[in-house]
């Protein structure tokens, strides 16, 4: 102990450290708060790694004895989750749809999950809000190509339109242009009929001739009147609501090729009980019947 001399400025041990010939460390302790939050550092940490796990192993880690893992409460999470909707998804699929609708709760959750399947699995097509686009219908008006009921609507869901579904709705409008069925002058002539129905069209002469032509060719699906039939899905031509637009070359167009719009069958894709929320979403979008 021959460095320990005392500085003679503080009074307190040198650690004989010497510098520049004159500059002395002096052998302070730790200050006692910090040594005891250490030691208690120290004593946590190892009962840490007994309860939680900590160390890597050669094939894994020390699991601790809570068995902790973020793995298991995500999974506990998620089967929380599942078993709170289970009985909404068994109320689903055990109720019709009256019964549904008559369930405030069920049908707030119906409504919801409704809505999101339809972001993710029909918005592309009809776009966020149902409002269709050209070639993809509006499912908020009252205006139907094939049904407006509940149960027309899951059947269309479900089986799609000329989707290949041997259940699906497959009727299609002939291509009159394309298979040379009308000439072009037929068509423009039968265009004007077509549009004086819903208060357009302007050649008399014309619609006279188209109105004959309409009578032989497309009455039997659109109706003698225009007014469509649902069987066919073909759109009533008078309420001047078109899905394929009202400008006489877009209803041309729709003659010369037919159309032919394609609605992907969801069955299989979807299961029947969120095939039977996006029904009852669908359904309560305004229009239903
Ligand atoms: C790939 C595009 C596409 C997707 C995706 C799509 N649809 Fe359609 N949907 C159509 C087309 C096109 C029609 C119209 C077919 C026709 O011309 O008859 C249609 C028609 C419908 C009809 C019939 C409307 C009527 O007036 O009778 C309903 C109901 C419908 N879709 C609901 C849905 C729902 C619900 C989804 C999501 C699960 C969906 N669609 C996804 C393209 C699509
Ligand atoms: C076999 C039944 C059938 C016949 C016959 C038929 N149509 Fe159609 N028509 C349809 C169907 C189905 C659609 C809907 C096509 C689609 O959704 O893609 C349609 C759509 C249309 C459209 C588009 C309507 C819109 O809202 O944009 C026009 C216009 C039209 N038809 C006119 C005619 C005219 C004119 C004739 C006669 C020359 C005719 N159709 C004959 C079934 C028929």
């Amino acid at each position: 102990m021959a460095n320990k001399e005392l500085d003679a400025v503080t009074g307190v041990e040198t650690t004989g450290h010497v510098w520049d010939g004159d500059i002395r460390e002096l052998n302070k302790p730790l200050p006692r708060w910090w040594l005891y939050v250490l030691y208690a550092s120290i004593v946590w940490s190892i009962g840490y790694w007994i309860v939680y796990p900590a160390w890597p192993t050669i094939d894994g880690y020390t699991r601790g004895v809570l068995g902790y893992s973020q793995r298991n409460v995500l999974a506990n999470d998620i089967a929380s989750a599942k078993a709170s909707q289970a009985r909404f998804l068994e109320a689903i699929a055990a109720k019709p749809v009256d019964e549904i609708k008559n369930d405030p709760d069920l049908m707030e959750f119906v409504l919801r999950g409704g809505a999101a399947q339809f972001g993710n699995n029909c918005a592309p097509c009809h776009g966020k809000g149902a409002q269709g686009f050209k070639g993809y219908p509006n499912l908020n008006d009252d205006d139907w190509l094939w049904s407006g009921s509940f149960d027309g609507i899951e059947k269309t869901i479900r089986s799609g339109i000329r989707s290949g579904n041997p259940d699906g709705h497959d009727s299609a409008m002939p291509r009159f242009g394309l298979d040379q069925v009308l000439t072009n002058a037929q068509i423009s002539d039968v265009a004007e009929f077509v549009l004086s129905l819903s208060g357009g069209g302007t050649d008399a002469e014309a619609k006279t001739r188209g109105a004959a032509i309409f009578t032989e060719q497309c009455a039997a699906c659109h109706g003698a009147e225009g007014k469509g039939t649902a069987e066919m899905g073909a759109p009533n031509l008078a309420d001047g609501i078109w899905l394929y637009g009202g400008r006489k070359a877009d209803v041309e167009e729709s003659v010369r090729t037919g159309r032919g719009g394609v609605m992907p069958a969801w069955e299989g894709k979807l299961d029947p009980i969120t095939i039977k929320m996006l029904s009852v979403y669908v359904h309560s979008l305004g229009g239903g019947k």
